[in-house]
């Protein structure tokens, strides 16, 4: 059942494109360049008359909520809060009947995103859940569900459910942005195309494995890393991050970026291996120059590009390429190298990579 591939790990990986396709399938109507959610039943009334998003999940399914801010903000310029649901409920939220909160799921059964869905409810808030799981308590119990089409996730460590909960985003955020008129329709057609074309790049990444199972094979001799971002470069090192702690068990830290000063760039030693996430055109110039802070230090720096860029390679000692996107769908790119990454420093290590240690697919414990 692992169709030839050694792990679930590496099958999960490998069946993204499928995943993005699956989950954009018939939502999206590329004659009217338009984002059809039929299983949203809020009246467009409704939609207008929300004042404040609130974004709740856990670990992986966190990060992709993370990403999911930026992409409300932008596109339908709500403001969101993301928060970890086990903090959540005990910050007393300010939630209201104009509050629309957003779980994530994969499993939809994760004992926090429940209670937070719950003691959202209880406040008078709708509440849309994005799940892999049909027929999950998150589903059942949400008002609206957008349902991620990764198919049964085996690995404990999150892959294809990460990537459609971004996808999920993406569809909801261009729906609420149709609906309040908050971005120009030939930037939503922009933003369409460049989801349609996603899954073809996935590929492409996916062809070139053996380069970064080279560079896993260098991490996995270390003991501690960073990863280093700025804006939706930093949502996806924090995945990075907790995916190879998770399966190599290497320490490894995300910061975003231009914090490194502020403290954690006392860390920075000798041949300390820093992963650099530079794809945010708006960003560029000021990642590289916190790159330069941690080189002068000594780190070994890993980067990884928008193809065209030819300045990053001048900063660090190796860089990676993802094909060319809109700046706000490159995480939907960039994780798939360092979800390898991962995978191939843990298989380097000999540890389990589909069941670590210490770790349950789903958490039904608060
Ligand atoms: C990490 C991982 C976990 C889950 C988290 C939430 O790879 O899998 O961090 O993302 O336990 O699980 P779900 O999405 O099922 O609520």
């Amino acid at each position: 059942e692992k169709a030839g591939f050694d792990h679930f790990m590496l099958k999960e990986i490998y069946e993204q494109p499928k995943a993005y396709r699956d989950t954009m399938g018939a939502r999206i109507d590329a004659a009217a360049s338009k984002v059809v959610l039929p299983e949203i039943g809020m009246t467009p009334e409704q939609i207008r008359s929300i004042r404040q998003v609130h974004i709740v999940a856990c670990g992986t399914a966190y990060h992709a909520g993370l990403v999911g801010k930026s992409v409300i903000e932008h596109l339908a310029r709500i403001p969101v809060e993301t928060d970890v649901a086990s903090e959540y409920r005990y910050r007393s939220p300010i939630i209201t009947p104009e509050t629309l909160v957003i779980v994530v799921s994969q499993s939809g059964e994760t004992a926090d995103t429940l209670a937070a869905l719950r003691e959202a409810k209880r406040c008078g808030a709708r509440v849309v859940a994005i799940t892999n799981v049909v027929g999950s308590s998150v589903a059942r119990e949400a008002d609206d569900v957008i349902v991620t089409w990764a198919g049964p996730e085996i690995a404990v460590a999150s892959t294809k459910a990460y990537t459609s909960q971004l996808i999920g985003f993406y569809l909801f955020g261009l729906y609420l942005a149709q609906t309040l008129g908050t971005a120009e329709a030939t930037y939503i057609e922009e933003v369409l195309r460049g989801l349609r074309e996603l899954p073809e790049k996935v590929e492409r990444i996916l062809e070139q494995s053996e380069a970064i199972k080279e560079v896993a094979e260098q991490i996995s001799t270390h003991h501690s890393l960073f990863f280093i971002g700025r804006g939706l470069d930093y949502a996806v090192a924090l995945e990075g991050s907790l995916k190879l702690k998770e399966i190599s068990y290497i320490h490894s830290e995300a910061y975003a970026a231009g914090e490194l000063k502020h403290g954690t760039l006392a860390l920075i030693e000798e041949g300390i291996p820093v992963i650099a996430l530079a794809t945010q055109d708006a960003l560029f110039e000021k990642t590289v120059s916190n790159i330069k802070e941690v080189k002068a230090r000594g780190a070994q720096v890993f980067g990884i590009h928008m193809e065209g860029d030819t300045e990053l390679a001048k900063a660090v000692d190796e860089v990676f390429a993802i094909p060319q996107t809109h700046p706000l769908l490159a995480p939907a790119l960039t994780v798939v190298p360092l979800q390898l990454l991962s995978y191939y420093a843990s298989l380097a290590l000999g540890h389990d990579v589909d069941k670590p240690r210490n770790l349950a697919k789903s958490v039904t414990v608060e």
